[in-house]
């Protein structure tokens, strides 16, 4: 394939409805994908030299296994390389490729920009090498970057970027499509606190290994709560769907990965009548989400901004990943 063809992919983030970090040990978690992309572009070189670049102007090169370029940007780049590589060891290729990477998805802040980067980056240079992967395979190869970034990542993120819409996931036994009979209105405020998820996620482990007892009964509970979550939404009860939201919100806080920030905006958003409101994601920092009305989400935006936050609302998207070549 010569230089001037150019492969590319784009894939959603999103947003857990409920059930995160509980879906690492083995509990369901209720995940939906958000109007906010990532998207790689993918074009040949004729060394055999990976050269990744991005929006955000973090840019260096790989030739071989050697990091050229600044050093601060290695960390964010080598789980991009490891996507390019998994990739091309998968293909039996050996090609140089320069890799463009652009989002509108906020970095590091529970919304799924890693998981959708290492989804979209497989998928395009797989399209580039024309070839287009299942998404289980696709699901395998992006969960090579997601270790890098935490050893025991749920694949909860990989999962929502590639199928798109509503899903239950779940480590054992995989995703289900959830078909929610009516809008799901949501707003998110994002803190703009950026954390680490590997280390909320170690974080946990250690609590849970210091007190199973009580930690365990916290976990089962989660377990029973996105099983109600899952019923409240197929059958359109929002009110609710909004009250687990809140619970689930306490059971976080109990296991340590809140944030003054986001108990703030959290409680904001029901002083104004959210039905529910949470953390999403790792927490520590970055999202929350009000479940609301739609003639609400406008003002619980608002009040959102006033208390600190940058505010979205969010709109689900049905499509996961979609990769195709340009000339
Ligand atoms: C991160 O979006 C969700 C966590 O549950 C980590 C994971 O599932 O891998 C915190």
């Amino acid at each position: 394939m010569g230089k001037g063809l150019k492969a590319f992919a784009t894939a959603p983030g999103k947003i857990i409805l409920v059930g995160e970090h509980f879906v690492v040990h083995g509990e369901s978690a209720i995940v939906m994908a958000i109007n906010r992309y990532v998207t790689v572009m993918v074009e040949g070189r004729s060394d055999e030299v990976i050269h990744i670049s991005s929006d955000l102007g973090i840019s260096g090169q790989y030739n071989k296994d050697r990091f050229h370029g600044p050093k601060d940007h290695q960390k964010t780049l080598d789980p991009i390389k490891i996507s390019i590589q998994s990739v091309l060891e998968a293909l039996r290729e050996n090609k140089g490729l320069d890799v463009h990477i652009s989002s509108t998805i906020p970095v590091a802040v529970g919304l799924g920009s890693s998981g959708a980067l290492a989804v979209t980056t497989v998928a395009a240079v797989g399209r580039y090498f024309n070839h287009e992967f299942q998404a289980e395979e696709l699901l395998k190869l992006s969960l090579k970057a997601e270790r890098y970034v935490h050893i025991n990542p749920s694949g909860v993120d990989q999962a929502i970027s590639t199928y798109g819409g509503i899903i239950i996931y779940n480590k054992k036994t995989g995703f289900t499509r959830l078909e929610a009979p009516s809008p799901i209105p949501i707003v998110i405020g994002n803190t703009g606190i950026e954390r680490n998820t590997g280390r909320l996620v170690d974080q946990v482990r250690k609590l849970k290994q210091k007190y199973p007892q009580t930690v365990d009964l916290i976990f089962q509970s989660a377990g029973e709560l996105a099983l109600q979550a899952i019923d409240a939404l197929q059958q359109s009860n929002i009110t609710s769907l909004g009250n687990l939201m809140n619970i689930n919100h306490g059971l976080l806080m109990a296991i340590g990965v809140s944030h003054e920030a986001l108990d703030r905006l959290v409680h904001i958003a029901k002083q104004n009548g959210a039905l529910g409101a949470k953390l999403t994601g790792a927490g520590g920092g970055g999202c929350m989400i009000a479940l609301v009305t739609q003639e609400q989400s406008d003002q619980i935006a608002e009040k959102l901004q006033l208390g600190g936050a940058t505010s979205i609302i969010a709109e689900k998207v049905n499509t996961g990943v979609r990769s195709w070549i340009s000339e």
